[in-house]
This record gives C-alpha cells, sequence and structure tokens, in this order.
C-alpha cells in the first residue's frame, strides 16, 4: 500500500505533518513534502532520505495564497511526480472573540484551511480517479464537531472539512480511491504557539505520531472518518445527540476556562 508509492504532504515542515512524513519515509513511501519553511523541510528532506532512502521532494509555497497553491500542481507536474496519497494537513488556528481578532487573519485561515484544500483535491483526486487508485487523508478536528467559541472560524472550518471529507468518500468509494477525515483532539504541535495562548480544549496533549498512526489505521481499514482518542470520540458523539444550544454552551465554558489568552 505504501512501498515506492508517493505521498504529498501539506504543511510537512512541522507538528503533525512532520511525523505523517517520518511515518510514511519508515513505510517507504516516497515524499513531496510542501510548507513555508524551506529550511526546514530542506533539513527534514535530508534527514529522510539519508535514512530511509526514499526520495524526497520539497516544494515552498505559502498555501493561504490561492495563485500559490495551486501552482503546487503545475510544479508536481512539472517534476513528472505522481501523488498517490494526498495528506491536507497545513493549517492555522486563531484565538479570541471573533469581532477582536484581524479580519485578514480569518480570511487567510479560511483560504489556507478550507479553499486551498478544496482546489488542490480537485486537481489531484481527477488524476487519482482516472488512474482508479489514490487516497486523501484530510485531517480535520475534533472541533469541527462543534461550534467553537473563541475559535469560531477555525471551528467552521473544520466542520466544513469533516462534512466535504465524507461526501467525496461515498462519491469516490467505488472508484478505487480513499478518503478519511481525520480528527485529532489536543495535540503536542507548534499550532498552540502560533495561536499565542497555550493549550485550548478539553483533554491532554498527545503526540503527532499517535494521531498519524489513527489516520493510517483508519485509511487501511477504509473509515470515512476517526477521532483520535476515546475522550475525543466520546465527545463528538455527544456533540451530536445533544441541542446545539447546550453543546455550544459547554463548548464557551471550555474554551474559556482552559485559556490563558484574550478572551
Ligand atoms: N495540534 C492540535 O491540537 C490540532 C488539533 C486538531 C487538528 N489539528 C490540525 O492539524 C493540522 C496540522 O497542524 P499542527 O497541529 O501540526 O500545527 P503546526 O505544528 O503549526 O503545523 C502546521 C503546518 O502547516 C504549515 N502551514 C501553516 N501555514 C501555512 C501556509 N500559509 N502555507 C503553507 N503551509 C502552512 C506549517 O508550515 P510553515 O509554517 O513552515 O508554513 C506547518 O508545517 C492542522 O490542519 C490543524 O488544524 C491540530
Amino acid at each position: 500500500m505504501y512501498k515506492g508509492q508517493t505521498a504529498l504532504i501539506m504543511g510537512a515542515s512541522s507538528g503533525i505533518g512532520a511525523a505523517f512524513a517520518g511515518e510514511l519515509a519508515r513505510k517507504g513511501m516516497n515524499l513531496i513534502v510542501v510548507a513555508r519553511s524551506g529550511d526546514k523541510l530542506q533539513r527534514l528532506a535530508e534527514d529522510l532520505s539519508a535514512r530511509h532512502g526514499v526520495q524526497v521532494d520539497v516544494i515552498i509555497a505559502d498555501l493561504s495564497d490561492e495563485q500559490t497553491a495551486l501552482g503546487v500542481y503545475d510544479e508536481v507536474k512539472r517534476r513528472r511526480l505522481q501523488v498517490d496519497l494526498l495528506v491536507n494537513n497545513a493549517g492555522v488556528a486563531s484565538y479570541g472573540f471573533f469581532d477582536k481578532l484581524s479580519l485578514k487573519k480569518q480570511e487567510d485561515e479560511i483560504r489556507l484551511n478550507v479553499l486551498t484544500v478544496v482546489s488542490l483535491t480537485h486537481h489531484f483526486l481527477q488524476d487519482m480517479l482516472e488512474r482508479r487508485r489514490g487516497a486523501v487523508i484530510n485531517v480535520a478536528s475534533a472541533s469541527g464537531f462543534q461550534p467553537t467559541p473563541f475559535m469560531a472560524v477555525y471551528g467552521a472550518t473544520k466542520a466544513f472539512m469533516i462534512s466535504w471529507s465524507e461526501a467525496l468518500w461515498a462519491e469516490t468509494k467505488d472508484k478505487g480511491v480513499s478518503v478519511v477525515a481525520l480528527c485529532p483532539g489536543r495535540t503536542a504541535t507548534n499550532i498552540q504557539e502560533v495561536m499565542g495562548v497555550g493549550a485550548v480544549g478539553p483533554g491532554k496533549d498527545v503526540s503527532p505520531e499517535q494521531v498519524v498512526r489513527t489516520g493510517l489505521r483508519a485509511l487501511e481499514k477504509g473509515k470515512m472518518t476517526v477521532v483520535d482518542g476515546r475522550g475525543n470520540y466520546w465527545t463528538a458523539q455527544i456533540a451530536r445527540i445533544f441541542p446545539r444550544k447546550f453543546v455550544v454552551g459547554i463548548a464557551y465554558r471550555i474554551f474559556r476556562k482552559n485559556s490563558s489568552g484574550a478572551a
């Protein structure tokens, strides 16, 4: 399933994306790694190809810019590479009251977490469907199962990701292509630092490697959606069963209480 195939990982320079790169290289996959931090990607590429003997291509791109993002597809074609597994992982989050956060920042968040994912997947999925072979892992979030006060835009982008990904799963499952929405809870990565408020949300941080193992197991089993961690799984189920007003009230208290930041 993995050996000798090629995975394209969006946002591979740190956190869950870097853990995907490590695990997939260990399984013998060639990689195309994408992010803005060229130096980190270069180090990762040298390390993984030396350790696992795989080919690692680096593409430096700001995926919150729609044109640059589409350039990634063109660049993959120009290098005559074939993408067998697409990992839509690049994402950012911002924390605070919606009206107090910069509009530009939140629009960029929607571009990166949603628009880029949709447009690049549209391109790569067509190639996979033509070959009747391929897989897509969409890194969503446990936040996508309920509204997320103080991370209103982020939660909504991840709700989009889950709904869109599940619909794609249904459309492609009989055509040789697997699509899975991977929904991590709190994971020890740079994202909290980028948000600038420390740990937010229920539960404890897990390692990005655990999240990756959960995602790959789900892909291998042909699952549509997977939530990492039992606590996160049950939180997601509760959010589906109880009235939305009740759920958002709980989420308001959890996300405010656990924050050390603006809200
Ligand atoms: N950590 C958590 O608690 C958690 C929980 C649920 C879901 N997630 C999801 O997991 C995914 C990965 O996040 P992470 O937690 O691993 O955070 P992270 O360590 O901050 O990694 C984010 C990755 O996205 C890349 N990225 C950010 N902005 C980009 C841009 N404009 N263009 C290109 N690449 C960009 C970053 O690379 P550069 O900065 O080098 O560009 C980095 O490689 C995200 O989709 C996030 O929403 C995380």
